[in-house]
């Protein structure tokens, strides 16, 4: 076995505990996808936002669920070394009943799974969490998110897709705002406290109508790997994401 079991839930308070968070509380997270940085210098890529990044997000491919193949869990152990940011591993993978365990035993923070590849929807989320991990559900574009909303509290985070998953540096998809929208007057609706995450396209020309409809966690790859300041590029699309938000 590549992965070595510990005692993550020990060592890894939650950002934000969901018992005193709520959708009132104005939360903005950016999240830089490491599938635009290059893969042979991984830790570099983390060490480049480590003093401006919330969370580093991991795009997890498996040539299977997406046509593209990327980071193992034996990867995220690695970088689990070189930088003290949350790693938000995005499971774009078959059978993640079987394999997001391994996510979390290899320090994820937090592990999402596809509503399209899951099976149990009940012991999926209860074993991310007891490992001590967050668990978050995701769904593709064209997958309503409505057949979902009664098992939700088992879940920490709901990432709306906003382009089809398998690739970076894709076109934002506007006809997922009114889905984000919507997701967030649920989640505000039955008083839960999920994090609302937006994955693809998201840059400085999308971030605000993203934040304006209720997404507060940003995956952003090419706007932020693609800048030649990754730093001042998170800095920037938090203030603009921030702003939308709060209406000021
Ligand atoms: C797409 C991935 C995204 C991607 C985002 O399958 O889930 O996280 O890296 O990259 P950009 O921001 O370039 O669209
Ligand atoms: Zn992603």
């Amino acid at each position: 076995m590549f992965v070595t079991l510990r005692p993550v839930a020990a060592r890894r308070p939650r950002l934000v505990d969901p018992r005193i968070d709520s959708a009132a509380v104005a939360r903005t997270f950016i999240a830089p996808s490491i599938l635009s940085a290059d893969f042979a210098r991984l830790a570099d890529a983390a060490r480049a936002v480590e003093g401006n990044a919330d969370q580093l997000h991991v795009d997890v491919m498996d040539y299977h669920f997406v046509p593209n193949l990327t980071f193992g869990a034996g990867t995220v152990e690695a970088l689990r070394k070189y930088t003290s940011l949350p790693l938000d591993c995005h499971l774009m993978i078959e059978d993640p009943d079987r394999w997001a365990p391994l996510y979390a035993e290899a320090g994820a923070y937090s592990v999402t799974v596809h509503a399209e590849a899951v099976h149990d929807l009940v012991r999926t989320p209860k074993t991310i969490r007891s490992l001590g991990a967050r668990v978050g559900l995701a769904v593709r574009p064209g997958t309503p998110f409505e057949q979902y909303e009664s098992i939700l509290d088992r879940f920490d985070m709901f990432l709306v897709m906003t382009v089809e998953p398998g690739f970076g540096g894709q076109s934002f998809l506007y006809d997922m705002l009114p889905k984000v929208k919507a997701v967030r007057q649920m989640l505000d609706r039955r008083g839960l406290a999920l994090w609302l995450q937006v994955d693809g396209g998201v840059n400085e020309d999308t971030i605000e109508q993203c934040a304006e409809a209720g997404a507060d966690v940003f995956v952003a790859g090419s706007a932020v790997y693609g800048a030649d300041d990754p730093g001042a590029a998170i800095e920037a699309l938090r203030e603009q994401a921030r702003r939308a938000r709060t209406g000021g």
